[in-house]
């Protein structure tokens, strides 16, 4: 797990710059920013889906990378209070200072650690966008089995055919991401346990190869 620590120290800030902040980024993750739509789309997506859920609740959100958008989820659905948690100390140090600059400390708390070896916090809602992508099945089934909230919300990669999917395999390759799992339905819903009850599963066509996975009383 070292590596895939030091590979998110080093690429999340760029990451998350070339898709959210327009900052100034490499020519690589330039290039990659003009297939990133559907992930724009996704963050669309999972705050209209949450925000029937989340008013006023404590929410965990694992892989949180900045904070990105659990300041959106914030400003946008008003949950109570928001935990995220990242592997990266990057990540959670800039999410940290985020907070502080907007005098948030009371709403949101920011922690480091490797989720897969780490307990996790109670909560209402347990949610991750593009974090399960990086945990082999058996890692994604602990999570489930550690998490304590009674429902979640989950993006992962589909192993189906598209040719985005061909082209992120090749940026994958190329920033020697030392992990990275494309999984079906099926294989995910293997990963779950029974007490989280009916799961679903949201795909659309602007979410080209990703999926979400979620148990909301939502219709
Ligand atoms: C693709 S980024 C997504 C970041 C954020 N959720 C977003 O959508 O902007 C994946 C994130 O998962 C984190 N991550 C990967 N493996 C992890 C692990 N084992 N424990 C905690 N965080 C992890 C990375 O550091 C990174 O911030």
């Amino acid at each position: 797990m070292n590596n895939n620590r030091t590979y998110w120290d080093n690429k999340i800030i760029e990451w998350e710059d070339s898709i959210r902040t327009g900052g100034n980024v490499s020519f690589v993750e330039r290039l990659a920013s003009h297939f990133r739509k559907p992930l724009k789309f996704r963050t669309e997506i999972c705050i209209e889906m949450l925000k029937p859920i989340v008013k006023d609740k404590k929410v965990l959100e694992l892989g949180c990378g900045s904070g990105f958008f659990a300041f959106e989820l914030y400003d946008r659905c008003q949950p109570g209070r928001i935990t995220g948690m990242d592997i990266s100390a990057n990540a959670i140090g800039r999410a940290q200072k985020i907070v502080r600059d907007r005098n948030l400390t009371d709403k949101f708390e920011f922690a480091e650690g490797d989720i897969t070896s780490i307990s996790l916090p109670e909560s209402d809602v347990t949610i991750g966008l593009g974090f399960l992508d990086y945990l082999t099945a058996a890692e994604v089934k602990k999570v489930f089995d550690n998490m304590r909230s009674k429902y979640f919300l989950f993006t992962f990669t589909e192993r189906k055919f598209s040719l985005l999917r061909y082209i992120h395999i090749l940026y994958l390759w190329s920033q020697r991401c030392p992990r990275h799992f494309y999984c079906t339905k099926k294989e995910m819903a293997d990963c779950i346990d029974s007490r989280y009850g009916q799961i679903r599963f949201f795909n659309d066509k602007r979410l080209s190869f990703g999926c979400i996975v979620h148990n909301l009383p939502i219709s």
